[in-house]
């Protein structure tokens, strides 16, 4: 029986890895910020432990001194500079220090989550933070595996459910660019399933797998497959790249809006890869996106 550290434990992608690691009869411990608690309802048979991952190291060892894997998930897409949340501080400097801690805590494995497109002279700073992170990660000394998936879709996402509300209440749906550039999105359980069967798979040391689905699809082929699902006609409006660029970044900043410019920036490129080594090594059957978005939307 192992004894898992999360961090991030309760976002959209942390409460699915709980539910996974404990399947695997794994003991999960979750890292939680201060009033995110309620976030982990339903979730009784977990230790909790109150902290932050930009918080003093030691506190973070103390907290995860007795577990031998930690699952580190924190991350963000949008940056609250105001109020010191950036994507340096909370991929680069917050990995560092839940490395840190990990390996002064005596934890063997690190389960880390990075992104696809992750790159070092990436475009968009939410990539170069995430390799910087990555960097960390390999020069750890731990027993490492770094997974980085393409969009994420399930019950309580952010981004399917974006485009699918839009399809529900917008008689004509925006598409910023030209919607040609491709994503894989994957089912959330198979993400979590990853996660949690590393914690055993010997083979994923020091591996980074990429996490997708089976399909490549263009945002608009994307659009359409939802409305095709929730038996909607979609109506496209393109929203030419030039425009939207001086839009968001003066609105980027409001809450309510969409997207940021660092978003623009990975909106114009491919998210794609192969998954195949991902699913040989954790046993998962990849699902058809067709298939996936009738689960999640029909
Ligand atoms: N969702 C996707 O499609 C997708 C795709 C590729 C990669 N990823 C990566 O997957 C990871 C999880 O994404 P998600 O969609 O689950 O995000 P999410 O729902 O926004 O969850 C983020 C988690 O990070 C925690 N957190 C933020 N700042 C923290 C801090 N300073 N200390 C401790 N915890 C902190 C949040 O805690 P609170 O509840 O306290 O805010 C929350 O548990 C991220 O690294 C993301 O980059 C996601």
């Amino acid at each position: 029986m192992h004894r898992a550290f999360v961090t991030g434990a309760t976002g959209f992608v942390g409460r699915a890895v709980i539910q996974a690691l404990r399947a695997e009869g794994h003991v999960v411990r979750c890292l939680v910020r201060r009033g995110s608690e309620t976030d982990l309802h339903g979730f009784e048979a977990i230790e909790r432990v109150e902290g932050d991952i930009l918080g003093p190291v030691p506190t973070l060892e103390a907290e995860i001194a007795g577990c031998d894997t930690v699952v580190h998930l924190v991350g963000i897409i949008r940056e609250h500079k105001t109020r010191g949340i950036t994507f340096d501080r909370l991929h680069h400097l917050g990995t560092r220090n839940v490395i840190v801690a990990a390996a002064a805590a005596g934890a063997r494995r690190f389960l880390h989550m990075s992104a696809l497109g992750t790159r070092a002279n990436a475009r968009a700073q939410y990539h170069r933070t995430k390799w910087a992170a990555e960097e960390a990660v390999r020069a750890s000394g731990l027993a490492w595996t770094i997974f980085r998936p393409s969009v994420i879709y399930g019950p309580g996402d952010g981004f399917l459910s974006l485009l699918a509300g839009m399809v529900r209440r917008m008689p004509i749906v925006p598409v910023i660019g030209d919607g040609r550039q491709r994503l894989q999105p994957v089912p959330i359980e198979h993400v979590a399933a990853g996660f949690a069967r590393a914690v055993r798979a010997e083979a994923s040391v020091k591996q980074t797998y990429t996490v997708a689905g089976p399909d490549a699809v263009s945002m608009v082929e994307l659009l359409q497959m939802i409305g095709t699902v929730m038996h909607r006609r979609v109506r496209l409006a393109r929203v030419p790249m030039g425009l939207m660029r001086p839009v968001a970044r003066v609105l980027h900043r409001a809450p309510t809006f969409p997207v940021t410019p660092d978003q623009l920036l990975m909106l114009e490129e491919d998210n794609t890869g192969d998954p195949t080594p991902f699913y040989t090594t954790f046993g998962i059957t990849p699902m058809p996106l067709a298939q996936g978005l009738r689960q999640v939307l029909g």
